[in-house]
């Protein structure tokens, strides 16, 4: 008998950012947070999991290399939680074969270029628990399993869902309660899109998890905004989403982006995740806006940056043609510019590339 699994999970990009824990080992935020998923085909994690009475001990491959998993590491977590379920799952029907307690053999790759500069823990986590609880053959909904990919990689328990998704920070200690939920499908909103500007592929700087964690240590600010701005920015993103307002949707994701940049700047010492480009790439987004609103037109794009320069902007499709040749035009120096929608057909867009 072969038990083995192949599943995959997409990227997503937050509109309200995650950014701070208030427990590192449970990965229990500071607060709530929301994302769009990007669930087009080529930008996503794909993890094939075996379990066998002959392996002799738990082993993982990324994209072809394999990786050391530590003991009490982020992954080893995972692993113990996923075998933790199916171990109940073996004890309620004595059938089923003990899957629990042979090792496994997990491999995960990525369909996208890692000089896409897409952080790839979110999809790479959820890729591998949603694999594993298809080896298993678990009965859990993707917010139960969020719980888990949560202790991976934060983002990466959003990546359980396609579409519109909110991770709710929770209250309770044991995290039980700190899981992503949907808040609306990728067909409630299709006409919403994000365009992924690479603007460096470069892999230095501060990562995620040390940087937010410095963050909630010294950043005044940060407090204010977990407080204060990100409960009411949650609320009205979920309704701007379920009603289908760009506008709204537009205008606070650009805040949040900003916020969550403002933050990084009033930590100790200041983080610096955005360069030059970054910053014209927003000058023009607010130039373009500026110019429809004052038309008596809509905003119609809307820009947020991770915890790097790469610029993710999301628009309405009609308006994803007329952005993507405004780019091009002011950047035609950017490196790689992709159109992960196939909104110009198989190749995408590509920018000249100067070296
Ligand atoms: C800026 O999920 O990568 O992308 O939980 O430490 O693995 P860890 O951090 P990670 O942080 C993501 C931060 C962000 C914002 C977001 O995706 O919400």
């Amino acid at each position: 008998m072969v038990y083995q699994a192949t599943v995959s999970a997409p990227v997503n990009i937050a509109c309200i950012k995650y950014w701070g824990k208030r427990d590192t080992k449970l990965i229990l935020p500071t607060n709530s947070s929301l994302s769009v998923t990007l669930d087009q085909d080529h930008l996503r994690s794909t993890t094939t999991s075996r379990a066998d009475p002959s392996f002799t001990k738990d082993r993982l491959w990324l994209n072809g290399v394999e990786e050391e998993i530590k003991p009490n590491s982020r992954t080893a977590t995972c692993i113990t939680e996923m075998k933790r379920l199916r171990a109940n799952l073996e004890a309620k029907n004595p059938n089923e074969p003990k899957l629990s307690q042979f090792h496994v053999h997990i491999a995960s790759k990525n369909n996208f270029p890692t000089a896409a500069g897409l952080a790839s823990s979110a999809s790479g986590f959820a890729a591998l628990v949603k694999s594993l609880a298809t080896l298993y053959q678990l009965p859990s909904t993707p917010s139960e399993l969020s719980l888990i990919a949560r202790q991976g990689s934060g983002s990466a328990c959003r990546s359980l869902f396609g579409g519109f998704v909110a991770w709710e920070m929770g209250s309770s200690p044991d995290g039980s309660d700190s899981l992503a939920i949907e808040v609306a499908s990728r067909e409630h909103w299709p006409e919403m899109h994000a365009l992924i500007c690479v603007v460096s592929d470069d892999k230095k700087g501060t990562s995620s998890t040390s940087g937010m964690q410095r963050t909630v240590e010294t950043s005044a600010l940060l407090q204010y905004r977990i407080k204060h701005v990100v409960p009411e920015r949650m609320k009205l993103v979920s309704e701007a989403i379920k009603t289908r307002d760009f506008n709204t949707f537009a205008k606070i994701t650009m805040q949040d982006s900003n916020q969550f940049h403002a933050v990084a700047l009033d930590t100790e010492p200041p983080i610096f995740y955005m360069n030059d480009v970054s910053r014209a790439i927003i000058s023009l987004v607010v130039e373009y806006n500026r110019v429809s609103v004052d038309a008596g037109g809509p905003i119609k794009a809307a820009y947020t940056y991770d915890a790097g320069p790469n610029a993710v902007i999301y628009t309405l499709k009609e308006n994803a043609k007329e952005i993507i040749e405004l780019i091009v035009k002011y950047f035609p120096q950017a490196n790689q510019f992709r159109d992960p929608f196939g909104l110009f057909g198989e190749n995408g867009v590509q920018g000249k590339v100067v070296d």
